[in-house]
């Protein structure tokens, strides 16, 4: 089981979010636990102040160390991996989320006004996360990004008929367009292919299509994923197939003007199998 403690001035906002859902079904499994904690509740009476001007002056408070400090230690550990949302962290991946899934507790320590004292970071914090180049008012929707999708990767938490495998980025690829009946709508029809039942030939072609989606939408990823596959395929004594993207343009010249239409890759040319 994966430990959660999040460190906020609004828990609410992360217990009741995580309530629902493959979160709110992990939570009830006990495959997951997390827990709010307020540095609200060390600050004085009457005001219980939990913010201060930042020193050197500037806009905005900058959230009070000493209040924020007892409510991390009242949860730390020596197996704890602390967490602090950040606009100037690394932006959050599938493979990031994969790592910390492994983890036995996380401290994820939501920010609020200007943030929080350096000195705090310097001391306490392993990872500082982002959730993408924008700056949010407050860490707690990013801790719920992180908290949902780190817990996909907890064994059981999906179960086998949605696993988290067979998702975008787990192959370096995204994942092929699905459908469901009825068979034709808005004058488009499921390729004849995914109702053949032949497993086999399935697999190889939700490859091929991921591929070719990935190609189109991130071409990015696409080459990364190319790089890896011209290495599997240098390193083949016998080479039974064409080179990798030989092949996937072999396969996309194949596939009927329907099916590129209906799979969101008619935009493809030819030039964009040039390598
Ligand atoms: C208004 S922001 C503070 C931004 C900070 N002054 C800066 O410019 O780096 C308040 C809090 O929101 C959270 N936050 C803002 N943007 C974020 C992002 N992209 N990813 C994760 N957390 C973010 C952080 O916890 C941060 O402390």
């Amino acid at each position: 089981m994966l430990k959660v403690d999040v460190i906020t001035l609004f828990p609410e906002m992360i217990e009741s979010a995580v309530q629902y859902g493959v979160l709110g079904q992990a939570l009830k499994g006990d495959l997951l636990q997390v827990a709010t904690h307020t540095p609200r509740e060390f600050a004085a009476p009457p005001h219980r102040q939990v913010d201060d001007r930042p020193f050197g002056g500037g806009d905005g408070m900058i959230m009070l160390s000493e209040t924020l400090e007892k409510s991390l230690l009242k949860v730390k550990h020596k197996n704890s991996k602390v967490i602090y949302m950040s606009p100037q962290g690394d932006v959050l991946t599938d493979e990031k989320a994969r790592a910390l899934s492994k983890e036995e507790h996380l401290i994820v320590i939501c920010g609020r006004y200007g943030g929080i004292d350096q000195r705090i970071i310097n001391n306490y914090v392993d990872e500082e996360i982002s959730i993408g180049d924008y700056v949010l008012s407050g860490g707690e929707l990013g801790a719920l990004v992180v908290i949902d999708a780190v817990s996909r990767f907890i064994p059981g938490v999906l179960g086998h008929t949605d696993s988290a495998d067979k998702d975008s980025f787990s192959e370096g690829l995204l994942e092929q367009p699905n459908f469901t009946r009825p068979r034709k709508i808005l004058e488009q029809e499921v390729p004849e292919v995914l109702l053949s039942g032949n497993h086999k030939l399935l697999g190889e072609w939700k490859t091929k299509v991921s591929a070719l989606v990935t190609l189109v939408k991130r071409p990015d990823l696409f080459q990364a994923y190319l790089e890896k596959e011209n290495e599997k395929y240098r390193a083949l004594k016998k080479k039974k197939t064409e080179a990798p993207l030989k092949e996937l343009k072999k396969f996309w010249m194949n596939l009927s003007e329907q099916d590129r239409k209906v799979l969101g890759l008619a935009e493809l040319n030819e030039e964009d199998f040039n390598g």
